[in-house]
């Protein structure tokens, strides 16, 4: 039995061929907390995600940029997933892996995740997994999420599926496939997250000895690709992208899309100050209407207590544009994110003046 929130929510069962409790070894953690490298929270903030080095090993490559005590936001280009005999366990957070480059594999006691450009892997707290990736080049946007990973309230029915203007449906959604059992002894390292520290536990079985499961939590996929956008006549705000929820913060995405086709609509967005919302926005692909020097992997955020809006001239270059081709991916918190020494490092101070 695999249950969340006690015993009151979603749960799946797991039929193992062996215990999942045989531990023949453990370790001293270590701490992978991020430390808050400025206390300045107020401050339009830049900074350029493809600057972070790849790293050869899928845990070291994760570098915390951003965080509060709901979200935390990172950054990693890992080279390869986890050494042979090695899972990851993440048992503070749902995890949201958004592929910008790469393709591989996300193997689970529920079976396998085939991943590609584009796909948020959302990855429940507490599943056990290996990662492998088909060549050293992946660039990845993490955010890990302190409470459920849910869809947005409005989109689903009293009973919990996805309705009609939901801007995804069940069809999109891809379950784990081709469930591999593996009936082997030995020594197996789980690495367990638990309040910021990293356990090592090794096991004397293999943890994916799953031959079948059934239930409603569980890994799965959705592709940026598959959002449709809800475009109007007049300006859309932003809740529109919203893609997925949780607690004090919401991910949105945005996508290809026709602009608002009033005749007289003017497509790029107002200046605004959203008082009680730090905004993130991570720039996938495109072309940026609002913004000017975008490149691709670069993070802005424009905290809560300051406006923010269109870089000069934009504003006048969007009259009459009738669509676009951005893809980007919003992290909206509702409480003030701090920055790690990493996000520090890839910083573009010259940011808060880019509206002069
Ligand atoms: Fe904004």
């Amino acid at each position: 039995m695999f249950s969340t929130e006690g015993f009151s929510s979603n749960y799946s069962l797991l039929y193992h061929t062996h215990e999942p409790t045989r531990i023949i070894r453990a370790e001293e953690p270590i701490d992978l907390s991020p430390v808050a490298a400025t206390s300045n929270i107020l401050k339009h903030r830049c900074l350029k995600g493809f600057n972070v080095q790849p790293e050869a090993e899928y845990l070291k490559s994760r570098k915390i940029v951003l965080f509060n005590n709901d979200v935390q936001v990172t950054l990693a280009a890992p080279t390869a997933g986890l050494p042979e005999n090695t899972f990851y366990k993440n048992a503070d957070a749902d995890e949201v892996l958004f592929i910008h480059e790469g393709t591989g594999v996300l193997k689970t006691q529920y079976g396998q995740l085939p991943f590609s450009y584009g796909d948020y892997v959302v990855v429940p707290r507490g599943t056990i997994y290996q990662i492998c990736f088909d060549t050293p080049d992946n660039r990845l946007f993490i955010v890990e999420s302190f409470s459920p990973i849910t869809f947005p309230k409005r989109y689903l029915s009293k009973y919990g599926q996805l309705l009609e203007h939901s801007p995804v449906c069940e069809r999109d959604i891809r379950k784990p496939q081709d469930l591999e059992t593996f009936d082997i002894s030995g020594s197996f390292l789980i690495q367990v997250k638990k309040k910021g520290l990293l356990y090592p536990i090794w096991y004397g079985n293999h943890p994916f000895d799953v031959v079948g499961w059934d239930g409603c939590e569980y890994p799965y996929i959705l592709s940026i690709h598959d959002f449709e956008p809800i475009t109007g006549r007049v300006h859309q705000p932003p809740p529109v992208h919203q893609t997925f929820d949780a607690h004090n913060f919401v991910i949105c995405s945005f996508v290809p899309r026709l602009y608002d086709y009033h005749p007289q609509a003017i497509p790029a967005p107002y200046n605004h100050s959203n008082i009680d919302s730090d905004e993130v926005l991570y720039y996938v692909d495109g072309d940026f209407m609002s913004r000017k020097h975008v490149e691709r992997g670069m993070i802005t955020l424009h905290p809560a207590g300051i406006p923010h809006g269109p870089h000069p001239g934009t504003v006048e270059k969007s009259i009459g544009a009738k669509e676009t081709k951005e893809l980007a991916v919003m992290v909206d918190t509702f409480h003030p994110l701090k920055l790690t020494m990493d996000a520090m490092g890839i910083e573009d101070d010259q940011y808060i003046k880019s509206w002069l």
